[in-house]
Protein backbone atom coordinates (compact mmCIF):
# COMPACT_ATOMS: atom_id res chain seq x y z
CA UNK A 1 0.00 0.00 0.00
CA UNK A 2 1.48 3.25 -1.31
CA UNK A 3 1.47 6.39 1.55
CA UNK A 4 -1.39 8.81 1.20
CA UNK A 5 -4.00 7.22 -0.34
CA UNK A 6 -7.05 6.44 1.15
CA UNK A 7 -7.61 2.87 2.37
CA UNK A 8 -10.57 0.59 2.97
CA UNK A 9 -10.75 -2.69 4.40
CA UNK A 10 -6.67 -2.85 4.17
CA UNK A 11 -7.30 -1.80 0.31
CA UNK A 12 -5.43 1.27 -1.43
CA UNK A 13 -7.97 2.71 -3.42
CA UNK A 14 -5.72 3.26 -6.61
CA UNK A 15 -5.08 -0.42 -6.74
CA UNK A 16 -8.97 -1.32 -6.28
CA UNK A 17 -9.53 1.34 -9.12
CA UNK A 18 -6.57 0.13 -11.18
CA UNK A 19 -7.95 -3.24 -10.88
CA UNK A 20 -11.38 -2.92 -11.22
CA UNK A 21 -11.82 0.42 -13.18
CA UNK A 22 -14.34 3.49 -11.98
CA UNK A 23 -16.55 3.89 -11.40
CA UNK A 24 -16.52 1.88 -8.17
CA UNK A 25 -18.89 0.63 -5.29
CA UNK A 26 -16.36 -0.84 -2.61
CA UNK A 27 -18.08 -2.29 0.74
CA UNK A 28 -16.19 -2.91 3.50
CA UNK A 29 -17.33 -6.36 4.58
CA UNK A 30 -16.66 -6.20 8.16
CA UNK A 31 -18.82 -2.94 8.31
CA UNK A 32 -21.31 -4.50 7.22
CA UNK A 33 -21.22 -7.75 9.46
CA UNK A 34 -20.40 -5.63 12.55
CA UNK A 35 -23.83 -3.44 11.65
CA UNK A 36 -25.93 -6.88 10.90
CA UNK A 37 -24.92 -8.20 14.33
CA UNK A 38 -25.10 -4.78 16.78
CA UNK A 39 -28.66 -4.63 14.86
CA UNK A 40 -29.46 -7.98 15.42
CA UNK A 41 -28.09 -7.49 19.22
CA UNK A 42 -29.75 -4.14 20.14
CA UNK A 43 -33.65 -5.68 18.55
CA UNK A 44 -33.23 -8.87 19.99
CA UNK A 45 -32.35 -7.31 23.60
CA UNK A 46 -35.27 -5.01 23.24
CA UNK A 47 -37.76 -8.10 22.67
CA UNK A 48 -37.79 -8.95 18.70
CA UNK A 49 -37.93 -12.26 17.20
CA UNK A 50 -36.48 -11.06 13.67
CA UNK A 51 -34.58 -8.38 12.37
CA UNK A 52 -34.83 -8.44 8.38
CA UNK A 53 -32.15 -6.73 6.37
CA UNK A 54 -33.90 -5.12 3.34
CA UNK A 55 -32.67 -6.21 0.48
CA UNK A 56 -34.03 -3.18 -1.76
CA UNK A 57 -30.88 -1.19 -0.47
CA UNK A 58 -28.48 -3.37 -2.19
CA UNK A 59 -28.37 -6.76 -2.86
CA UNK A 60 -26.08 -9.71 -4.02
CA UNK A 61 -25.22 -13.20 -2.92
CA UNK A 62 -22.49 -11.89 -1.03
CA UNK A 63 -24.55 -9.71 0.75
CA UNK A 64 -27.15 -11.96 1.51
CA UNK A 65 -24.45 -14.20 3.01
CA UNK A 66 -22.77 -12.09 5.10
CA UNK A 67 -25.90 -11.10 6.65
CA UNK A 68 -27.35 -14.05 7.29
CA UNK A 69 -24.42 -15.24 8.58
CA UNK A 70 -25.00 -12.36 11.41
CA UNK A 71 -28.18 -13.69 12.10
CA UNK A 72 -30.55 -11.45 10.36
CA UNK A 73 -33.26 -12.64 7.73
CA UNK A 74 -34.50 -11.12 4.43
CA UNK A 75 -36.67 -8.58 3.34
CA UNK A 76 -37.91 -8.79 -0.55
CA UNK A 77 -39.84 -6.35 -2.00
CA UNK A 78 -39.59 -8.26 -5.66
CA UNK A 79 -39.37 -11.89 -6.74
CA UNK A 80 -35.46 -10.70 -8.31
CA UNK A 81 -34.79 -9.79 -4.46
CA UNK A 82 -36.37 -13.00 -3.40
CA UNK A 83 -34.31 -14.96 -6.23
CA UNK A 84 -30.98 -13.49 -4.92
CA UNK A 85 -32.17 -14.52 -1.62
CA UNK A 86 -32.80 -17.99 -2.18
CA UNK A 87 -29.65 -18.38 -4.44
CA UNK A 88 -27.60 -17.50 -1.80
CA UNK A 89 -29.49 -20.29 0.69
CA UNK A 90 -31.44 -18.40 3.08
CA UNK A 91 -34.04 -20.42 4.35
CA UNK A 92 -37.54 -19.43 3.18
CA UNK A 93 -38.78 -18.92 6.61
CA UNK A 94 -36.28 -16.21 7.26
CA UNK A 95 -37.19 -14.08 4.34
CA UNK A 96 -40.05 -11.80 4.66
CA UNK A 97 -41.81 -10.80 1.07
CA UNK A 98 -43.19 -7.61 0.77
CA UNK A 99 -45.29 -5.32 -2.21
CA UNK A 100 -47.71 -3.38 -2.56
CA UNK A 101 -48.33 -5.03 -6.18
CA UNK A 102 -46.86 -8.44 -5.95
CA UNK A 103 -47.42 -10.41 -9.24
CA UNK A 104 -49.35 -13.79 -8.99
CA UNK A 105 -46.13 -15.43 -10.20
CA UNK A 106 -44.11 -13.86 -7.83
CA UNK A 107 -46.69 -14.90 -5.02
CA UNK A 108 -46.59 -18.22 -6.64
CA UNK A 109 -42.19 -18.30 -6.41
CA UNK A 110 -42.57 -17.07 -2.25
CA UNK A 111 -45.04 -19.74 -1.56
CA UNK A 112 -42.89 -22.37 -3.02
CA UNK A 113 -39.94 -21.43 -1.71
CA UNK A 114 -41.78 -21.38 1.60
CA UNK A 115 -41.17 -17.89 2.73
CA UNK A 116 -41.71 -16.90 6.41
CA UNK A 117 -44.13 -14.04 6.39
CA UNK A 118 -45.85 -12.26 2.81
CA UNK A 119 -47.23 -8.85 3.93
CA UNK A 120 -50.23 -8.37 2.63
CA UNK A 121 -51.08 -4.64 1.34
CA UNK A 122 -54.50 -4.80 -0.47
CA UNK A 123 -57.46 -6.94 -0.28
CA UNK A 124 -56.77 -7.93 -3.54
CA UNK A 125 -53.74 -9.24 -2.38
CA UNK A 126 -55.57 -11.27 0.60
CA UNK A 127 -57.63 -13.46 -1.97
CA UNK A 128 -54.20 -14.18 -4.24
CA UNK A 129 -52.44 -15.22 -1.34
CA UNK A 130 -55.31 -17.32 0.08
CA UNK A 131 -55.89 -18.54 -3.47
CA UNK A 132 -52.06 -19.71 -4.09
CA UNK A 133 -51.11 -20.66 -0.85
CA UNK A 134 -54.43 -22.92 -0.95
CA UNK A 135 -53.45 -24.46 -4.90
CA UNK A 136 -49.68 -25.44 -3.01
CA UNK A 137 -51.16 -26.58 -0.22
CA UNK A 138 -50.17 -25.14 2.26
CA UNK A 139 -50.96 -22.18 5.33
CA UNK A 140 -48.81 -19.41 4.45
CA UNK A 141 -48.17 -17.10 7.49
CA UNK A 142 -49.24 -13.47 6.38
CA UNK A 143 -48.81 -9.51 8.12
CA UNK A 144 -51.27 -6.92 7.44
CA UNK A 145 -49.59 -3.38 6.74
CA UNK A 146 -51.12 -0.32 7.69
CA UNK A 147 -50.88 2.85 7.85
CA UNK A 148 -50.91 4.87 11.24
CA UNK A 149 -50.78 8.34 9.88
CA UNK A 150 -47.32 8.99 11.37
CA UNK A 151 -45.80 12.13 9.47
CA UNK A 152 -42.43 10.59 9.69
CA UNK A 153 -40.06 14.07 9.40
CA UNK A 154 -37.87 13.03 6.37
CA UNK A 155 -38.30 13.46 2.42
CA UNK A 156 -41.93 12.98 0.78
CA UNK A 157 -40.82 10.11 -1.20
CA UNK A 158 -39.87 8.15 1.60
CA UNK A 159 -42.35 8.99 4.13
CA UNK A 160 -44.35 6.20 4.16
CA UNK A 161 -46.87 6.07 6.84
CA UNK A 162 -49.00 9.05 6.07
CA UNK A 163 -52.55 7.94 4.60
CA UNK A 164 -52.58 9.78 1.22
CA UNK A 165 -50.67 7.17 -0.76
CA UNK A 166 -50.06 4.05 -1.94
CA UNK A 167 -49.04 1.39 0.37
CA UNK A 168 -50.74 -0.17 3.61
CA UNK A 169 -54.44 -0.42 5.21
CA UNK A 170 -55.47 2.43 7.09
CA UNK A 171 -56.29 1.89 10.96
CA UNK A 172 -57.99 5.15 11.83
CA UNK A 173 -60.51 4.06 8.77
CA UNK A 174 -61.11 0.90 10.02
CA UNK A 175 -60.00 -1.11 6.47
CA UNK A 176 -57.09 -2.60 8.40
CA UNK A 177 -59.47 -4.03 10.62
CA UNK A 178 -61.81 -5.64 7.85
CA UNK A 179 -58.34 -7.22 6.50
CA UNK A 180 -57.87 -9.18 9.38
CA UNK A 181 -61.37 -10.62 9.84
CA UNK A 182 -61.16 -11.68 6.41
CA UNK A 183 -57.81 -13.21 6.74
CA UNK A 184 -58.66 -15.21 9.81
CA UNK A 185 -61.51 -16.23 7.72
CA UNK A 186 -59.36 -17.80 5.27
CA UNK A 187 -58.18 -21.75 6.10
CA UNK A 188 -55.00 -21.14 4.08
CA UNK A 189 -53.90 -17.84 5.28
CA UNK A 190 -52.72 -17.88 8.86
CA UNK A 191 -52.43 -13.60 10.15
CA UNK A 192 -48.79 -13.89 12.06
CA UNK A 193 -49.53 -10.20 12.84
CA UNK A 194 -49.10 -6.29 11.62
CA UNK A 195 -46.70 -4.67 9.69
CA UNK A 196 -45.85 -0.77 10.10
CA UNK A 197 -43.15 1.30 8.15
CA UNK A 198 -43.05 4.97 8.93
CA UNK A 199 -40.31 6.25 6.29
CA UNK A 200 -36.75 5.78 5.73
CA UNK A 201 -33.68 8.26 7.13
CA UNK A 202 -35.53 8.49 10.47
CA UNK A 203 -32.85 10.14 13.15
CA UNK A 204 -34.73 9.23 16.45
CA UNK A 205 -37.61 6.96 17.76
CA UNK A 206 -40.77 9.50 18.31
CA UNK A 207 -42.15 8.65 15.06
CA UNK A 208 -41.82 4.69 15.66
CA UNK A 209 -43.15 5.50 19.50
CA UNK A 210 -46.56 6.48 17.92
CA UNK A 211 -46.43 4.36 15.25
CA UNK A 212 -46.10 1.11 17.84
CA UNK A 213 -48.74 3.17 20.11
CA UNK A 214 -50.92 3.49 17.09
CA UNK A 215 -51.06 -0.33 16.23
CA UNK A 216 -51.02 -1.44 19.60
CA UNK A 217 -54.56 0.79 20.21
CA UNK A 218 -55.17 -1.65 16.49
CA UNK A 219 -54.20 -4.53 18.31
CA UNK A 220 -56.73 -4.09 21.76
CA UNK A 221 -59.17 -3.60 18.85
CA UNK A 222 -58.67 -7.05 16.88
CA UNK A 223 -58.91 -8.70 20.42
CA UNK A 224 -61.36 -6.81 21.98
CA UNK A 225 -63.85 -6.65 18.89
CA UNK A 226 -62.72 -9.90 16.88
CA UNK A 227 -61.19 -11.72 19.82
CA UNK A 228 -57.85 -12.08 18.08
CA UNK A 229 -54.16 -11.75 19.08
CA UNK A 230 -51.79 -9.91 17.55
CA UNK A 231 -48.27 -12.07 18.45
CA UNK A 232 -46.27 -10.23 15.96
CA UNK A 233 -45.25 -6.54 15.26
CA UNK A 234 -42.90 -5.63 12.79
CA UNK A 235 -42.04 -1.62 12.88
CA UNK A 236 -40.38 -1.47 9.65
CA UNK A 237 -36.99 -0.16 8.67
CA UNK A 238 -35.50 3.88 8.30
CA UNK A 239 -32.96 3.91 11.13
CA UNK A 240 -31.06 7.13 9.47
CA UNK A 241 -27.73 6.84 9.06
CA UNK A 242 -25.29 10.17 9.01
CA UNK A 243 -24.61 11.58 5.50
CA UNK A 244 -22.23 14.39 6.76
CA UNK A 245 -21.66 16.08 9.72
CA UNK A 246 -24.61 17.46 10.77
CA UNK A 247 -26.31 14.22 10.48
CA UNK A 248 -26.73 12.95 14.31
CA UNK A 249 -28.89 9.50 14.29
CA UNK A 250 -29.63 7.88 17.75
CA UNK A 251 -28.05 4.90 18.17
CA UNK A 252 -29.40 1.90 17.59
CA UNK A 253 -28.91 0.44 20.97
CA UNK A 254 -31.06 3.59 22.35
CA UNK A 255 -33.27 3.37 19.49
CA UNK A 256 -34.19 -0.41 19.92
CA UNK A 257 -34.24 0.72 23.98
CA UNK A 258 -36.52 3.30 23.74
CA UNK A 259 -39.28 1.37 21.23
CA UNK A 260 -39.07 -1.71 23.01
CA UNK A 261 -40.24 0.08 26.16
CA UNK A 262 -43.36 2.20 24.50
CA UNK A 263 -44.50 -1.08 22.87
CA UNK A 264 -44.23 -2.31 26.54
CA UNK A 265 -45.76 0.39 28.30
CA UNK A 266 -48.81 0.75 25.83
CA UNK A 267 -49.48 -3.13 25.94
CA UNK A 268 -49.51 -3.23 29.57
CA UNK A 269 -52.44 0.11 29.39
CA UNK A 270 -53.86 -1.82 26.56
CA UNK A 271 -53.74 -4.70 29.04
CA UNK A 272 -52.76 -7.08 25.54
CA UNK A 273 -49.84 -9.41 25.68
CA UNK A 274 -46.62 -7.91 24.39
CA UNK A 275 -46.25 -9.03 20.55
CA UNK A 276 -42.70 -10.13 19.61
CA UNK A 277 -41.31 -7.43 17.61
CA UNK A 278 -39.73 -7.73 14.25
CA UNK A 279 -37.20 -5.02 12.11
CA UNK A 280 -36.25 -3.99 8.73
CA UNK A 281 -33.28 -2.04 8.34
CA UNK A 282 -31.08 -1.55 5.17
CA UNK A 283 -29.63 1.53 4.86
CA UNK A 284 -28.56 1.70 8.47
CA UNK A 285 -27.03 -2.24 7.73
CA UNK A 286 -25.31 -1.27 4.39
CA UNK A 287 -25.07 2.28 3.57
CA UNK A 288 -22.33 3.55 5.83
CA UNK A 289 -20.04 0.08 4.97
CA UNK A 290 -19.76 1.62 1.39
CA UNK A 291 -18.28 4.17 -0.42
CA UNK A 292 -18.38 5.27 -4.68
CA UNK A 293 -14.79 5.72 -6.04
CA UNK A 294 -14.36 8.11 -8.86
CA UNK A 295 -12.26 9.19 -11.54
CA UNK A 296 -12.16 12.94 -12.24
CA UNK A 297 -12.09 14.30 -15.76
CA UNK A 298 -12.49 17.57 -16.03
CA UNK A 299 -12.47 20.53 -13.58
CA UNK A 300 -14.29 23.53 -14.81
CA UNK A 301 -14.24 27.22 -12.88
CA UNK A 302 -17.44 28.84 -12.96
CA UNK A 303 -17.96 32.60 -12.03
CA UNK A 304 -20.89 33.27 -9.67
CA UNK A 305 -22.49 36.65 -8.86
CA UNK A 306 -20.13 38.70 -6.53
CA UNK A 307 -16.78 36.79 -8.29
CA UNK A 308 -17.02 34.21 -6.06
CA UNK A 309 -15.37 30.74 -8.25
CA UNK A 310 -17.08 27.46 -8.23
CA UNK A 311 -15.09 24.62 -9.40
CA UNK A 312 -17.06 22.03 -11.49
CA UNK A 313 -15.59 18.69 -11.15
CA UNK A 314 -16.56 16.26 -13.66
CA UNK A 315 -16.39 12.35 -12.42
CA UNK A 316 -16.90 9.73 -14.29
CA UNK A 317 -20.23 8.24 -13.31
CA UNK A 318 -23.26 10.39 -11.98
CA UNK A 319 -27.10 10.02 -11.39
CA UNK A 320 -26.59 6.70 -13.14
CA UNK A 321 -24.92 5.58 -10.76
CA UNK A 322 -26.14 8.10 -7.48
CA UNK A 323 -29.61 9.32 -8.47
CA UNK A 324 -30.53 10.44 -4.67
CA UNK A 325 -28.93 13.95 -5.16
CA UNK A 326 -31.24 14.41 -8.06
CA UNK A 327 -34.07 12.80 -6.74
CA UNK A 328 -34.08 13.45 -2.75
CA UNK A 329 -31.88 16.56 -2.99
CA UNK A 330 -29.33 13.99 -0.88
CA UNK A 331 -26.28 15.21 0.34
CA UNK A 332 -22.61 13.79 0.56
CA UNK A 333 -19.05 13.54 1.99
CA UNK A 334 -16.39 13.74 -0.63
CA UNK A 335 -12.72 13.41 -0.27
CA UNK A 336 -10.01 13.37 -2.67
CA UNK A 337 -8.86 9.56 -2.09
CA UNK A 338 -5.63 8.90 -4.46
CA UNK A 339 -3.12 11.58 -2.85
CA UNK A 340 -2.70 14.05 -0.30
CA UNK A 341 -3.05 17.78 -0.82
CA UNK A 342 -2.33 20.74 1.22
CA UNK A 343 -3.62 22.88 -1.29
CA UNK A 344 -6.23 25.70 -0.12
CA UNK A 345 -10.23 24.43 -0.11
CA UNK A 346 -12.02 25.34 -2.93
CA UNK A 347 -15.66 25.20 -3.48
CA UNK A 348 -16.48 22.67 -5.68
CA UNK A 349 -19.39 20.65 -6.98
CA UNK A 350 -18.98 17.36 -8.14
CA UNK A 351 -21.09 16.57 -11.42
CA UNK A 352 -21.60 13.31 -13.42
CA UNK A 353 -21.38 12.91 -17.19
CA UNK A 354 -24.93 13.33 -18.21
CA UNK A 355 -26.76 15.17 -19.97
CA UNK A 356 -28.20 16.93 -17.91
CA UNK A 357 -27.33 20.11 -15.57
CA UNK A 358 -29.54 18.57 -12.88
CA UNK A 359 -26.59 15.37 -13.00
CA UNK A 360 -25.05 16.47 -9.45
CA UNK A 361 -23.68 14.12 -7.27
CA UNK A 362 -22.42 16.64 -4.62
CA UNK A 363 -24.03 20.00 -4.72
CA UNK A 364 -21.48 21.69 -2.15
CA UNK A 365 -18.29 20.28 -1.59
CA UNK A 366 -14.56 21.74 -0.20
CA UNK A 367 -11.87 20.04 -2.32
CA UNK A 368 -8.16 20.97 -2.31
CA UNK A 369 -8.05 23.98 -5.03
CA UNK A 370 -5.66 21.40 -7.03
CA UNK A 371 -7.58 18.66 -8.40
CA UNK A 372 -6.35 17.71 -11.53
CA UNK A 373 -8.24 15.41 -13.88
CA UNK A 374 -7.25 11.49 -12.82
CA UNK A 375 -7.41 12.23 -9.27
CA UNK A 376 -9.46 10.12 -7.67
CA UNK A 377 -12.78 11.07 -5.07
CA UNK A 378 -14.52 9.41 -2.60
CA UNK A 379 -18.21 9.49 -2.09
CA UNK A 380 -18.93 8.52 1.78
CA UNK A 381 -21.82 6.24 2.46
CA UNK A 382 -23.46 5.06 -0.87
CA UNK A 383 -23.70 1.83 0.34
CA UNK A 384 -27.42 1.83 0.18
CA UNK A 385 -29.94 3.14 -2.85
CA UNK A 386 -27.30 3.51 -4.97
CA UNK A 387 -25.95 0.89 -7.06
CA UNK A 388 -29.69 -0.70 -6.20
CA UNK A 389 -31.23 2.25 -7.80
CA UNK A 390 -28.75 2.40 -10.63
CA UNK A 391 -29.22 3.19 -14.18
CA UNK A 392 -28.48 2.46 -18.04
CA UNK A 393 -29.14 6.64 -18.42
CA UNK A 394 -27.27 7.66 -21.60
CA UNK A 395 -25.96 4.01 -22.30
CA UNK A 396 -23.84 3.97 -19.31
CA UNK A 397 -22.97 0.26 -18.18
CA UNK A 398 -23.72 0.02 -14.77
CA UNK A 399 -20.55 0.22 -12.08
CA UNK A 400 -18.70 -3.03 -10.57
CA UNK A 401 -19.29 -3.45 -6.60
CA UNK A 402 -16.70 -5.26 -4.58
CA UNK A 403 -15.94 -5.93 -1.37
CA UNK A 404 -12.62 -5.65 0.82
CA UNK A 405 -11.67 -7.52 3.75
CA UNK A 406 -8.22 -7.85 5.51
CA UNK A 407 -6.39 -6.47 2.17
CA UNK A 408 -8.60 -8.67 -0.46
CA UNK A 409 -10.53 -7.75 -2.69
CA UNK A 410 -13.52 -9.74 -4.17
CA UNK A 411 -16.21 -8.97 -7.03
CA UNK A 412 -19.66 -8.55 -5.46
CA UNK A 413 -21.06 -7.33 -9.02
CA UNK A 414 -19.09 -7.30 -11.90
CA UNK A 415 -19.12 -4.04 -13.74
CA UNK A 416 -21.38 -3.88 -17.08
CA UNK A 417 -19.91 -4.05 -19.95
CA UNK A 418 -21.44 -1.79 -23.10
CA UNK A 419 -22.19 -5.68 -25.01
CA UNK A 420 -24.64 -6.26 -21.64
CA UNK A 421 -26.16 -3.50 -23.02
CA UNK A 422 -25.85 -4.05 -26.71
CA UNK A 423 -26.80 -7.16 -26.29
CA UNK A 424 -30.21 -6.31 -25.00
CA UNK A 425 -31.10 -5.05 -28.60
CA UNK A 426 -31.67 -7.71 -31.35
CA UNK A 427 -30.12 -5.47 -33.83
CA UNK A 428 -31.26 -4.92 -37.28
N1 LIG B 1 -39.16 -1.93 5.17
C1 LIG B 1 -40.00 -1.39 4.28
C2 LIG B 1 -41.38 -1.84 4.21
C3 LIG B 1 -39.54 -0.39 3.42
O1 LIG B 1 -40.36 0.14 2.53
C4 LIG B 1 -38.19 0.04 3.51
C5 LIG B 1 -37.69 1.08 2.62
C6 LIG B 1 -37.36 -0.56 4.45
C7 LIG B 1 -37.88 -1.55 5.28
C8 LIG B 1 -35.91 -0.20 4.61
O2 LIG B 1 -35.73 1.13 4.94
P1 LIG B 1 -34.28 1.67 5.38
O3 LIG B 1 -33.95 1.02 6.71
O4 LIG B 1 -33.32 1.27 4.35
O5 LIG B 1 -34.45 3.13 5.48
N2 LIG B 1 -34.65 5.07 -2.01
C9 LIG B 1 -34.80 5.83 -0.78
C10 LIG B 1 -35.26 4.99 0.35
C11 LIG B 1 -36.55 4.29 0.04
C12 LIG B 1 -36.87 3.31 1.08
C13 LIG B 1 -38.02 2.48 0.68
N3 LIG B 1 -38.39 1.55 1.68
C14 LIG B 1 -33.49 6.51 -0.47
O6 LIG B 1 -32.55 6.36 -1.24
O7 LIG B 1 -33.36 7.20 0.53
Amino acid sequence: MGYGALAIGGVDCRDAVAEFGSPLFVLDEADVRERARRYRDAYHEAGARMVYYAAKAFISTAVARWVSEEGLGIDVASGGELAVALRAGVPGELILMHGNNKSMAEIEVAIAGGVGRIVIDSFDEIVRVADAASRAGVVQPVLVRVTVGVEAHTHEFIATAHEDQKFGLSISSGVADEAVRRIVKLPSLEFAGIHSHIGSQIFDAAGFEVAAARVVGLARRLMAEQGVEVSELNLGGGMGIAYTESDDPLDVAEMARQIGAVVTRECTAAGISRPALAFEPGRAIIGPAGITLYEVGTVKPVELDGGVVRSYVSVDGGMSDNIRTALYDADYTVVLASRISTAEPMLSRVVGKHCESGDIVVRDAWLPADIVPGDLLAVAATGAYCRSMASNYNYLPRPAVISVRDGACSTVLRRETLDDLLALDPGA
